[in-house]
């Protein structure tokens, strides 16, 4: 068995932007599992494989592209970094910030961010700003304090850095198939990571490593889906948080990625998600976030709407980890049963047969 150092160490890191001098700032991100889904398998008539992005080191897919974004700020010597967040980028800034000996300083979204992705900020030591307003305004701000002070950005807007490391995800999902899939999907917010998985694919592509493109089918939450209206949305509303945002950073990107593939971006109701979110865990064992489960919901109401040819392989993206948001899951049902201490006692609460 071979161990696994991270991202920069693999065989991936000639696709990186790293040179012989970055140092290789690491928590071990990448080579997340690919799981075969039984049970949307059986639901789509097509081969349905999920890959676990909240297996990486802080929980989400953020880590491909932050291992590569911080290696290289420490590199230049950077002493303190910025990101505007819904949570997910601040943790995995925050975390190999930590690692590197920088200041990360995190900007999120008063009240709309999931408790779990806030803790690891603070418990990482990040400087934390909650600003009265939504992702869109705190990445307005992180970007004109990176302009005027000396603090570099780590969002992905514009940051090829950070969007290379985040291709390799469609490194490793073709090489564990052996091929490109059929079919992507995944949930859309500020459209860095559908053009990085479409990048990734093609960069596999052009090396003739992959034998095909897939398409890419990405889905927005209906109440912050402004890819699939064409304009941006002031206020946007979700429940998954993670992707409740306005105004995409990374537009061109998505609908590139989304018009090359001959794919989609079509919007999923919050409805929608959390049935998607509910079926993930009960069926596959997979907690994911809420946010994560919008490509499931987008497949399942594809194939409701018959758009969906059988026999196709398909992956998702499960872009973060359900422990991030305990809340969601909570609100979501759940009811305690409570007994005294006496076997017989929970016997009965079990419904266990004398
Ligand atoms: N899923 C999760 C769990 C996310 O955290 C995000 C984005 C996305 C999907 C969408 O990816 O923005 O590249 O289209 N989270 C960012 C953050 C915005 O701040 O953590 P995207």
């Amino acid at each position: 068995m071979t161990t696994w150092h991270g991202l920069i160490d693999s065989d991936y890191r000639r696709w990186l932007p790293v040179t012989p001098d970055t140092p290789s700032i690491s928590l071990g991100e990448g080579n997340t599992p690919l799981l075969r889904s039984e049970h949307l398998s059986g639901l789509t008539g097509c081969e349905v494989w999920l890959k676990v992005e909240g297996a990486n080191p802080t929980g989400s897919f953020k880590d491909r592209g932050m291992t590569v974004a911080i290696s290289r700020a420490a590199q230049a010597g950077a002493e303190a970094v910025i990101c505007a967040s819904t949570g997910n980028t601040s943790a995995s800034a925050a975390a190999y910030a930590a690692r590197a000996g920088v200041t990360a300083a995190v900007l999120v979204p008063k009240g709309r961010v999931a408790l779990g992705k806030l803790s690891q900020a603070v418990r990482y030591g990040a400087e934390i700003v909650e600003i009265d307003g939504t992702f869109d305004d705190c990445l307005r701000v992180a970007r004109e304090l990176a302009a005027h002070h000396p603090i570099a950005l780590v969002n992905s807007v514009g940051n090829e850095l950070r969007l290379a490391g985040q291709r390799t995800v469609a490194y490793e999902i073709v090489d564990a198939l052996g091929q490109a899939p059929d079919l992507h999907c995944l949930p859309v917010g500020n459209g860095g990571n559908i053009t990085a998985t479409w990048g990734g694919y093609r960069n596999y592509r052009e090396a003739d490593l992959s034998g095909g493109l897939p398409r890419l089918w990405g889905f927005q939450a209906a109440g912050a889906a402004p890819l699939v209206h064409g304009k941006p949305v002031a206020d946007p509303r979700t429940a998954a948080s993670a992707i409740n945002i306005g105004h995409p950073a990374t537009w061109e990107g998505a609908i590139s990625a989304r018009d090359e593939s001959g794919g989609l971006i079509a919007a999923v109701t919050d409805e929608q998600i959390f049935a998607a979110y509910r079926m993930l865990a009960r069926r596959d064992g997979v907690f994911a976030e809420p946010a994560s489960a919008a490509g499931v919901a987008g497949l399942l109401d594809r194939h409701a709407r018959g758009e969906l040819e059988p026999g196709l392989r398909i992956v998702i993206t499960l872009s973060g980890n359900g422990l991030k948001d305990l809340d969601a899951s909570l609100r979501d049902g759940y009811t305690p049963t409570e007994t005294s201490a006496a076997t017989g006692d929970v016997a009965r609460a079990l419904r266990l047969a004398a």
